[in-house]
């Protein structure tokens, strides 16, 4: 599904937030990637997504390489990719149903089929009947299923989540983890960046560990040992 070959990415000549990066995720695979602030988690999110360019290396998704991909192309990278964050990036005027309508509307698909997704998706999440809130009416456990359930509507083979626990306690946080476990189940390969010692030792999952910007462990089974 993933494979990074020699990746490297700067920042000016002082800051190596990657350096000489190689992994490969196999489909299906649930992936941590820890490390302590500062190591490269959310650079590499960002290299995966295509939202800046790497210095060098090679990065193919889906054995689609995107080393040198041009910017036109990069919206179909995107729909084949879901991405979710820490802050949900929900739009505040609109609802639950339209935030997780909108990328569908603007890709021009039928109401009808929008409509049949968007509800398979808010199922999906548990949040079916909250369709016709807002942002500010949700707790933020619930904001980020629906992020999750926005990111979903394309039916992405990979799903990327770089600390999508990282403002919610310890119970939404469970249930997020939980959520993504089942969508993985459902045959999605899932990465996700956290720094949460209690999420990656109850996944055993593999778990990798960037420190400076290396890689400096890659276990399956692993713990979380910063
Ligand atoms: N846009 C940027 N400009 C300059 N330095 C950056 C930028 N983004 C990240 N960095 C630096 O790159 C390194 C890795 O950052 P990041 O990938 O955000 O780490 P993490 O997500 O693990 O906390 C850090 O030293 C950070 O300060
Ligand atoms: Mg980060």
């Amino acid at each position: 599904m993933i494979k990074i070959h020699n990746l490297s990415k700067n920042y000016g000549k002082d800051v190596h937030a990657l350096r000489d990066v190689n992994l490969h995720i196999k489909p299906g695979e649930f992936v941590s990637i820890v490390g302590q602030s500062g190591s490269g988690k959310s650079t590499l999110i960002r290299l995966l997504i295509a939202e800046e360019k790497m210095d060098s290396g090679q990065i193919t998704i889906g054995g689609w390489e995107i080393t040198d991909i041009k910017n036109h192309e990069i919206p179909t990278l995107r729909r084949q990719l879901g991405v979710i964050f820490q802050d949900y990036k929900l739009l505040s005027k609109k609802t639950v149903f339209e935030n997780v309508s909108f990328a569908m509307e603007a890709c021009g698909f039928k109401s009808s089929d929008i409509k049949k997704t968007v509800n398979q998706m808010l199922s999906l999440v548990g949040l079916k009947d909250k369709r016709d809130r807002y942002p500010h009416q949700l707790s933020g456990g619930e904001q980020q299923r629906v992020a999750i359930a926005r990111s979903l509507v394309h039916k992405p083979k990979l799903l990327v989540a770089d600390e999508p626990t990282g403002n919610l306690d310890s119970i939404n946080t469970r249930e997020i983890i939980d959520l993504l476990k089942k969508i993985n189940n459902l045959g999605t390969t899932v990465v996700l960046v956290t720094h949460d010692r209690d999420v990656v030792n109850s996944l055993r999952g593999r778990v990798i560990t960037l420190e400076k910007g290396y890689v400096i462990s890659d276990q399956e089974n692993g713990k979380y040992l910063l």
